[in-house]
């Protein structure tokens, strides 16, 4: 289950923002600014984390988003499974190049359970270049270049089929 929801996450087909397919209660989840860990909780009594994978990769490894950050020889990799109430929403994969754990973000290292956005979002330093909606198959999900004290890291998000956004979608006829 996780591996192949890695595998889906790592298929997601990018679209512009402006695409029609984009729906506006679409967009209001997928362009959602703050944390997304604090969205889900408003959907479940408890999220939870599984990290699936952490450790330093090389370029080779990071595959093509490796385009989208400098280039180092070593990169930091974490892949997680976040579920609402036991039941899995969303893959999340972070790549994070080396020289960005300079200093206090050397703590990215050390999430373990801890959802990477109570970190990020506590961060006064925190901005963002851009974000992308992606697609694969009917799942949806979004890539975002995040920036810590100006060094950068990316983060992917898939939305698994039990995530609540899936049921805005649903409510609102259009899934
Ligand atoms: C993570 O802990 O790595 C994480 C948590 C929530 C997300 C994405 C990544 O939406």
């Amino acid at each position: 289950m996780s591996d192949h929801a890695l595998g889906l996450l790592r298929a997601l087909a990018w679209l512009p923002v402006s695409s029609p397919l984009l729906k506006a209660p679409l967009l209001d989840w997928l362009l959602e600014e703050d944390s997304m860990t604090a969205r889900f909780e408003r959907h479940c009594h408890q999220v939870t984390v599984e990290p699936l994978r952490e450790g330093f990769i090389s370029a080779a490894e990071v595959g093509d988003e490796v385009a989208l950050l400098p280039q180092e020889s070593r990169y930091w990799l974490r892949e997680i499974v976040l579920s609402g109430d036991g039941v899995p929403w969303l893959a999340g994969r972070t790549v994070v190049p080396e020289s960005t754990l300079q200093g206090p973000e050397a703590m990215l290292q050390n999430l373990g359970t801890r959802p990477l956005g109570r970190y990020l979002f506590s961060s006064s330093t925190l901005t963002r270049d851009f974000i992308e909606p992606g697609r694969v198959d009917a799942l949806w999900g979004r890539r975002s270049r995040l920036r810590l004290a100006d060094k950068p890291l990316l983060l992917t998000e898939l939305f698994l089929p039990a995530a609540p956004l899936y049921q805005s979608l649903a409510a609102e006829g259009l899934q």
